[in-house]
């Protein structure tokens, strides 16, 4: 009686009653990190020995062989589907970007061998944007120093529609551009793709968290170049980091065209938007934690400053805790790892 602290004023309330033990903690955990939880983005490229990307320890550039072994990995860690991100050979961006739209290019050719190998088991992911084929490293096409949005849009749809033909399960537009996921909606079903799933990336700021990926696909070469001609970042068609409100109209105007997945981009930086999203629309909601987000963790482990594998895992339960059903995360092997021990 001499320990309470208010005595007589609340008796029973002592909340580290139920951190006392490891069991307990866990019968009482609100929030559940499962593998199935995790999609595995995955860099693939046209050489035959993979490549680590300087700016993302543990990450490689692989060749597709490398690619249905990451597969093959991520199935047996039941991470349900991965995101491929084809690395494009600078000879063969143009401006018009028109290797997006070859049923040969290399997202294409590797979908196939993903889809021939492991069927429906595992799902495939492909972004739908041009970034790694325009010579100048933006996601839609260059007009007069501008983005133009409908000529991109036409674009989009018909490099949705060859990787769907090729086999991917879904198609996720990153691109930004307004009116593109009704109108890849209507491609696809045009081409008898009623089946592909969108997951868009409703609300993706124009963040400096993805300068990794940048490095990984080649386009921050290109898009370094543009920024001699004052074109050196997103920020016309990506959102800007001070708003939410407007998150929120991106997302509900993407899931009235019919996007059946909406996604918050970077993840870390967004928790309020995942959160805000999640209550006012109750969609099927993901969210990534982009490059940046994974080599700040990286590189602090690196030097010793953090645990690596507790921050990746707390960085990644959080963004679950915000609202998001699914996380597009570079961690995804590991995490799967570690809560399969
Ligand atoms: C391309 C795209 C980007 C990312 C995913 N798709 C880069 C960008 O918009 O510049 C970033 C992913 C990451 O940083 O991990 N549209």
């Amino acid at each position: 009686m001499t320990m309470q602290p208010f005595p007589g004023r609340f008796p029973d309330t002592r909340l580290r009653r139920i951190r006392r033990h490891g069991w307990l903690r866990r019968a009482v955990a609100e929030t559940v990190l499962s593998s199935a939880d995790l999609v595995w983005p995955l860099f693939v490229h046209d050489h035959e020995m993979a490549l680590p990307v300087a700016s993302m320890p543990g990450v490689e550039r692989l060749p597709v062989e490398g690619i249905l072994r990451a597969a093959g990995e991520a199935l047996r860690l039941g991470i349900p589907a991965i995101a491929i991100f084809p690395v494009v050979e600078a000879a063969r961006k143009t401006d018009d970007a028109a290797e997006a739209c070859d049923p040969e290019n290399l997202a294409c050719r590797t979908v196939r061998a993903v889809r021939k190998e492991y069927g429906d088991a595992l799902g495939i992911i492909c972004d739908v944007a041009l970034d790694p084929y325009t010579s100048h490293g933006h996601d839609g096409l260059l007009k007069d120093g501008q983005i133009v949005n409908d000529e991109t849009v036409d674009v989009l749809c018909r490099q949705a529609v060859v990787l769907a033909d090729a086999g991917c399960h879904v198609v996720a537009p990153s691109d930004m551009m307004d009116g593109r996921v009704g109108s890849l909606r209507l491609a696809l079903d045009e081409h008898e793709h009623d089946g592909v799933a969108i997951l868009s990336y409703a609300a993706k700021y124009a963040s400096a968290f993805y300068g990794p990926f940048r490095d990984a696909v080649g386009s921050s070469t290109a898009l370094g170049m543009a920024a001699g001609r004052g074109l050196g970042d997103k920020k016309t068609y990506q959102m800007d980091v001070a708003n939410t409100d407007e998150a929120l109209r991106e997302v509900a105007l993407d899931i009235a065209e019919g996007a059946d997945i909406v996604m918050v981009k970077p993840a870390g930086t967004s928790l309020d938007v995942i959160w805000r999203v999640k209550a006012a629309f109750g969609v099927p909601t993901f969210a990534y934690q982009v490059s940046g987000e994974y080599a700040m963790i990286k590189a602090a482990a690196e030097n010793g400053w953090l645990d690596g594998p507790q921050a990746a895992l707390e960085s990644v339960l959080v963004i679950k805790r915000a609202g998001a059903d699914g996380i597009l995360t570079y961690f995804a092997p590991e995490i799967a790892r570690c809560l399969g021990r």
